[in-house]
């Protein structure tokens, strides 16, 4: 399956516990459905979930990726690969956060650009804020989706995330309005937020996308939008966020 042109796909934030993982998790299952090959790979190197979202067991992760391309013992990426669909394949982050501490980013992006011709999309998640590591990424990933939800002091981290990357000319950034973590969350309309952002928002997913029995998901290791027995309502909650699957398959 090698030669696929594929894009990285980093999900960051600046405040933690917006919905990232879970509108990361989510996309992927739209994205599979739409018969792309992804592979998710966990970069919240301290308190990454997606392995403990899935309920899935790795026996190598991040770290591991690092290790071996440093210290020349690496030698197929299938090594560190976790299946879990059929159109979905993952990396774990570490086990243990003093692994986390010796990771050097650069060799985790190079490895993430030799992804591109194994997958049609890599989603990356990450923590929140200007770290060191998400410095990095978001210079080198193609496609950056920046979520936040509509909360004072988000809006104004997002305000002081964005001016950075104006000064930096980044505008590979699409921000993302998470209605869904919070249902009530609605204080400030989509104008009063890009005028105090600056930028546009470019996605909102719907309240109605707020998943009541989470935990359940949660606890079987099951993406929402890939399960089956997702009602018609269901189904038409889903379109925003199929469209944006569409528009990040046609950059
Ligand atoms: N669509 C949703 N429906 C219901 N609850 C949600 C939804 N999205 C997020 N949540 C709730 O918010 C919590 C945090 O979500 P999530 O882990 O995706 O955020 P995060 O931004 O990845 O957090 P972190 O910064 O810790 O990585 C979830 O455990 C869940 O309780
Ligand atoms: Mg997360």
């Amino acid at each position: 399956m090698k030669n696929k042109k594929g894009k990285t796909i980093m999900v960051t934030s600046s405040k933690g516990g917006v919905g990232k993982t879970i509108f990361l998790l989510n996309l992927a299952g739209v994205l599979a459905k739409k018969d792309q090959k992804i592979l998710l790979v966990d970069c919240d190197l301290v308190g990454g979930a997606i392995a403990l979202n899935l309920d899935l067991v790795a026996e190598k992760n991040i770290f591991h990726v690092f290790e071996d391309l440093a210290n020349r013992r690496y030698q197929n990426y299938e090594s560190y690969i976790i299946p879990y669909h059929k159109n979905i394949d993952v990396i774990s982050s570490c086990k243990d956060p003093r692994q986390a501490l010796k990771i050097d980013m650069e060799y985790i992006v190079s490895f993430l650009e030799e992804m591109k011709n194994y997958y049609d999309m890599i989603l990356i998640d990450t923590t929140h804020g200007l770290t060191k590591d998400n410095i990095l990424l978001l210079d080198k990933m193609d496609i950056i989706l920046y979520v936040m939800t509509n909360d004072l002091m988000d809006i104004k981290n997002t305000k002081a995330f964005m001016d950075v990357m104006n000064t930096i000319e980044k505008d590979n950034i699409k921000i993302i309005l998470n209605n869904s973590r919070d249902i009530g969350l609605n204080y400030f309309s989509k104008y009063d937020i890009r005028s105090i952002v600056g930028r546009n928002i470019d996605y909102s997913i719907d309240p109605s996308l707020y998943i009541k029995n989470i935990t359940s998901f949660l606890l079987e290791g099951e993406i929402f939008t890939l399960n089956k027995s997702l009602t018609f309502k269901d189904k038409n909650d889903l379109r925003k966020l199929e469209n944006m699957a569409d528009d990040l398959i046609k950059e």
